[in-house]
This record gives structure tokens, C-alpha cells and sequence, in this order.
């Protein structure tokens, strides 16, 4: 099972590689609009310190539009993947694209049906969204089991990345519901790294600590 990191951020890109969490990264326009540098630039760096996979979204509507970006986006480094709308102009260009051996992920996909005709083709990523739901008020949880069942009843090669894993529940939910590949965004690992019951725990038994004598202290910690 693979684990992209869900942003631009080139410190954050540095920091989660040393925790094994960076087998790819995906961007997207909001993320690029975080960062201070120039969007094509700041793609080119991330593409030059990550050495998987690392999607870039086109911004254009049409289909003649995005092919043009997309194959613009190739020429920057052979690890780009295309990420493009799970729409009808989305699956022009992937049909396109997918002639030319282009990788492609497939984005913002919010019903299990969206997967069948990009599935048919066998595009290699399709990315479920799953936290943004809760902002609109309901829960995609029984979208991923139902995503990966039609994926394999219709014998496809696409695999399932979960997107938007806001939270540690999302991120375990995905994994036992068939996720073949998430993409978790800094602050998801923050939480998973700093649990707040394991913190107190820990507060607690250095409070204890303070009742032993420096010399003993001194003799166990080194
Ligand atoms: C997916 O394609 C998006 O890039 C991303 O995962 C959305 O995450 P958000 O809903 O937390 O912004």
C-alpha cells in the first residue's frame, strides 16, 4: 500500500520523507496557492526532491485545453502523473492521454459511479474524496467499499486512491475499506504523531519521574 502526501509544501515534503509517509505527492490548485513561488516552479521542485509519483492538475475546461497542459506537464519530469476532472471533458482527454501512455489520476470523484467509465478504460489512479463530504454534511465511508467492489467486478486495472483524509478515522476507514493508495495531507500526520490521549499519558509519567533522586536519574538515563 502506497502513502502520498496530499500538498506543495516543499519543508513539509522534506520533513514527512524522513517518516517514510512520501512514496508520492499529489497537488492540486488550492494547495499551489498556498505557496509563495511560482506555480510551474514550485511544481519542478517538488518533482525534484519526491522520487514517486507526483500528480499535477490541469486547470483548463476543455478537452483540447487540458491535453495541451497535460503534455506541457510531462515535459517537467518523468514522475508527473495528470490529474484531471472526473467529468465529460476529463474523460475526453483521458481517453486521449491513455493512448499516449500518460499517466493519469483522476480527481474530485464523489459517487461510486463516477469509476465506471474511467475504470473501463483503466486510467491508473482514482481519487475518492472523503473528508470534504463532512464539510457539505454527509459521509462517503460506504462510498470507498462500493467504489472497490465495481472496480473489480468490472475487471479494471484503476487503483483506488482515497483523497481527503482529514482526520485519523478517515485514514484507518480508508485502509480496511480497500484503499489501494491514500493521500493524506500534513496535518493528518501531525494528529497521528502527536495523539492527545498518548501525550497525556506520557505528561503523566514524567511528573512521576520528578520523585526520583538526580543521582539515580543520572545513573538510568545516561
Ligand atoms: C484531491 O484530489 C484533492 O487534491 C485533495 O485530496 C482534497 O483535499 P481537501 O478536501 O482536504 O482539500
Amino acid at each position: 500500500m502506497k502513502f502520498f502526501l496530499d500538498t506543495c509544501s516543499i519543508n513539509e515534503i522534506k520533513k514527512w520523507s524522513n517518516f517514510n509517509l512520501v512514496d508520492g505527492v499529489t497537488t492540486n490548485p488550492s494547495l499551489l496557492s498556498k505557496e509563495k513561488k511560482e506555480t510551474t516552479q514550485q511544481l519542478k521542485e517538488i518533482c525534484s526532491i519526491v522520487k514517486g509519483p507526483v500528480s499535477a492538475q490541469v486547470t483548463k475546461t476543455t478537452n483540447e485545453e487540458m491535453i495541451k497542459q497535460a503534455l506541457k506537464f510531462i515535459k517537467i519530469s518523468k514522475n508527473i502523473i495528470i490529474k484531471l476532472p472526473a467529468n465529460e471533458e476529463g474523460f475526453l482527454a483521458a481517453k486521449f492521454l491513455k493512448k499516449k501512455k500518460i499517466k493519469l489520476n483522476i480527481t474530485v470523484g464523489f459517487n461510486a459511479s463516477q469509476i465506471i467509465p474511467f475504470g473501463k478504460i483503466n486510467v491508473d489512479y482514482f481519487s475518492l474524496i472523503l473528508g470534504k463530504t463532512e464539510d457539505w454534511g454527509f459521509s462517503n465511508e460506504e462510498t470507498i467499499k462500493t467504489t472497490k467492489k465495481i472496480l473489480i467486478n468490472i475487471k479494471s486495472k484503476t487503483k483506488l486512491l482515497l483523497a481527503s483524509i482529514r482526520n485519523e478515522d478517515h485514514l484507518t476507514k480508508s485502509i480496511i475499506n480497500g484503499a489501494d493508495v491514500l493521500t493524506v495531507p500534513p496535518t493528518t500526520w501531525e494528529k497521528v504523531l502527536n495523539n492527545k490521549y498518548s501525550n497525556l499519558a506520557l505528561e503523566a509519567m514524567h511528573s512521576d519521574w520528578k520523585s526520583i533522586s538526580e543521582k539515580d536519574k543520572k545513573k538510568y538515563e545516561g
